[in-house]
């Protein structure tokens, strides 16, 4: 299918050649090497790599949180100078203000945006019935689950109307059991609001289970060494066995990668 047909979604994130390195200590940290990827309208992208490769790094340019040494990054065609509303971002503690309640959190970017009163409550009400905490919106933070924190914080992204949600291990510190819900409740949330997804994961059977592609990082290097689809219908199964077989190659496939970032970890590299 030619690229621009009306059947093919449009780009909504697009990254060209993009390039970062960190100066430590121990000399230049080549991080990032020539990293594009594209996004259309309604993907579910899975960003697979292992600990260290520059998973969040590349959250963070995407972001707009960071800046590429070069390369580019579009957002609806159009180059990112730094964070925005059109990219709602969730990260793997929530980062929410301790100091505000739930409706606090969520309404906070819609106030940056000068969103008048009725509005942000009305927008609120609707992002917190999404993620089932519209009876703990005048709770305080501190009083809520680890899983209630990143219901909370799914809510303050998407109550922005992002053209994509960007997520960095969002549920990595939770125990099984809610990490096994909130990898079922993020694909109804994202059936619901149909927006793009860009998740972070260095867990295989979390990249095969929500992904319809995953995007496979090298690690040092970060390259996109590959690109897997996922082709099941939803909601999936954690143990369907399609799922099983992509889970095994995929865990082959990061193996050697894996090797090298603890031999590094542990400084024998
Ligand atoms: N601001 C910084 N200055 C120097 N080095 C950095 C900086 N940020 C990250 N790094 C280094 O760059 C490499 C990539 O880091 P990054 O956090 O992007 O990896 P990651 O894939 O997200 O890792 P993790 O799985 O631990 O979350 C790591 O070696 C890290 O120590
Ligand atoms: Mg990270």
């Amino acid at each position: 299918m030619k690229s621009g047909s009306a059947l093919t979604p449009k780009v909504i994130l697009e990254l060209r050649q993009v390039c970062k390195d960190f100066h430590t200590r121990q000399g230049r940290l080549h991080v990032l090497d020539k990293v594009s990827l594209r996004v259309r309208r309604g993907d579910f992208l899975c960003l697979l790599g292992p600990a260290g490769c520059g998973k969040s790094t590349l959250f963070h340019i995407c972001a707009g949180l960071e800046e590429p040494d070069s390369g580019q990054v579009l957002i609806d065609s159009q180059p990112v100078a730094g964070p925005g509303p059109d990219r709602g971002v969730v990260f793997q503690d929530g980062a929410l203000f301790p100091w505000l309640t739930v409706r606090g959190n969520v309404e906070f970017g819609l106030t940056m945006q000068n969103v008048p009163a009725g509005e942000r409550r009305e927008r609120c009400d609707e992002a917190l019935e999404l993620v089932r905490l519209r009876k703990f919106a005048d709770v305080n933070i501190h009083q809520l689950s680890a899983g209630m924190r990143q219901r909370a914080a799914i809510a303050r992204a998407v109550v922005l109307q992002p053209k994509v949600l960007l997520m960095d291990e969002p549920f990595a510190a939770l125990d099984a059991q809610t990490r096994n819900i909130m990898q079922e409740e993020l694909q109804r949330i994202w059936a619901q609001t149909g927006t793009a997804v860009v998740f972070v994961t260095s867990n295989v059977s979390e990249a095969v289970r929500l992904g319809d592609r995953v995007a496979v990082m090298s690690f040092r290097p970060g390259r996109i060494k590959r690109e897997v689809p996922v082709h099941r219908s939803r909601p999936r199964l954690a143990d369907d066995p399609h799922l099983m077989e992509i889970r095994t190659f995929l865990v082959r496939d990061l193996k050697e990668d894996a090797h090298l970032a603890v031999e590094e970890e542990l400084g024998d590299a």
